[in-house]
């Protein structure tokens, strides 16, 4: 995407040396700042500290940390802690373990001198595959957008999302904005209502930064409106994107998704998830029982950041000093609640029989290391 004129991913691999560069959302949409990752430890608190967030560009960003290992010590041992280290950075995304497992295996088969130069190639792939991938979604969830966009002579369509699911949190196009990007450039009249997203704000920050640079009307509100809007017709149709979907078709995604899908339920307004397979994690069937929902640091509750009348970044505390603060970073939506799952392959109704029409190569189920298999 576009800012200020210039094509930018929010992940790219220097084009000479061992280096990796990224987009600091940490500080949008106050500065549109790069930052430089030489290093392992570099990506591993890139990650945690969500200077890069959003599950496809967590999992190309692992990659990218797991080339930068191999480039200082290709042996074994090193990859394996490696592995372990950037797995402990996030623990809800599955992209970033599914980034590890395409890989990990591939390096150990080859000779260690060897390894630096294939893990690049490795993830330079990742990169540019999620580019595809993301694109291919946008040109489906498209198809929802025009269908529902007919309907109203030429009005906006009223498209609800949640969280950052746009490009920053991709490597490119994004997920659930991958569709309204495209359907914006074809000429179909939309209006996004942008929720604020508590407590990190990456619908306030991000999203609305994103569509704004784009030229898409949009309208920033509050986590609580969207259930209001809904009863009075002004939301035609919400998606959202994914951190985590099961072989089911449960949703987990950023905390507060569930309480929009309800709303969405309660109103018949169509709720859709839009995510790449490799956000599907083909090992678990129960989202709320099996998933692991991140704990975040009570802090991004208690305060928050932005910008006073001169325009300069202030952090204020908002809650009483002697309060506590629970800080769940994701929740799960039911499968029953949700229309459809845009995927890089197609449409699919959020079921098990439904997903593996589209990925039939995973009709297998996978066993997990360390389970016992019975007779
Ligand atoms: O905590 P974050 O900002 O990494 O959470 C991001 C989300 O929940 C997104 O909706 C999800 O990763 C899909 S991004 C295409």
């Amino acid at each position: 995407m576009q800012v200020n004129g210039e094509p930018y991913r929010a992940i790219w691999l220097d084009h000479e040396g061992a280096k990796i560069h990224v987009i600091n959302q940490t500080v949008l949409p106050f500065r549109f700042e790069l930052q430089t990752l030489d290093t392992l430890s570099d990506v591993t608190l890139a990650i945690r500290d969500m200077v890069v967030r959003g599950a496809p560009l967590i999992g190309a960003a692992a990659a990218c940390g797991l080339y930068l290992a191999a480039d200082t010590n290709p042996e074994d041992d090193h990859l394996q802690q490696a592995r372990r280290e950037l797995l402990g950075a996030r623990p809800t995304a599955v992209n970033l373990r599914w980034a590890l497992d395409q890989m990990l295996p591939r390096l150990l088969e080859v000779p260690p001198p060897s390894r630096a130069g294939v893990a690049r190639s490795i993830a330079q792939q990742i990169c540019d595959d999620d580019v595809a991938t993301n694109s291919a979604i946008g040109d489906h969830g498209l198809v929802v957008i025009a269908e529902k966009a007919r309907h109203k002579n030429g009005e906006p369509l009223n498209i609800l999302t949640h969280c950052n699911a746009g490009w920053l949190a991709t490597v490119d196009w994004g997920t659930a904005l991958s569709p309204i990007f495209k359907a914006h450039d074809a000429g179909i009249a939309v209006h996004v209502w942008v929720d604020e997203t508590r407590p990190r704000n990456q619908g306030a920050s991000l999203t609305a930064w994103e569509l704004a640079a784009h030229g898409i009307p949009h309208t920033v509100i509050a986590d609580n409106a969207g259930g209001h809007l809904m009863q009075h017709g002004q939301v035609d149709l919400c998606i959202v994107g994914s951190d985590r979907t099961t072989r089911t078709g449960d949703v987990c995604n950023k905390i507060g998704t569930y309480l929009k899908a309800l709303a969405a339920h309660d109103n018949d307004v169509p709720f859709y998830a839009a995510l790449p397979s490799s956000t599907i994690d083909w090992t678990v069937h129960n989202g709320v029982k099996e998933i692991p929902i991140e704990e975040r640091p009570a802090e991004e509750l208690t305060h928050i950041s932005g910008v006073d009348t001169d325009n300069r970044v202030t952090r204020i505390r908002l809650t009483p000093e002697a309060s506590p603060a629970a800080n769940p970073a994701f929740d799960v939506t039911p499968r029953h609640l949700v229309s459809g799952i845009i995927t890089e392959r197609g449409i699919a109704l959020a079921s098990e029989p439904a997903l593996l029409d589209l990925f039939p190569e995973q009709q297998a189920e996978r066993v997990l290391p360390g389970s016992i298999s019975t007779p």
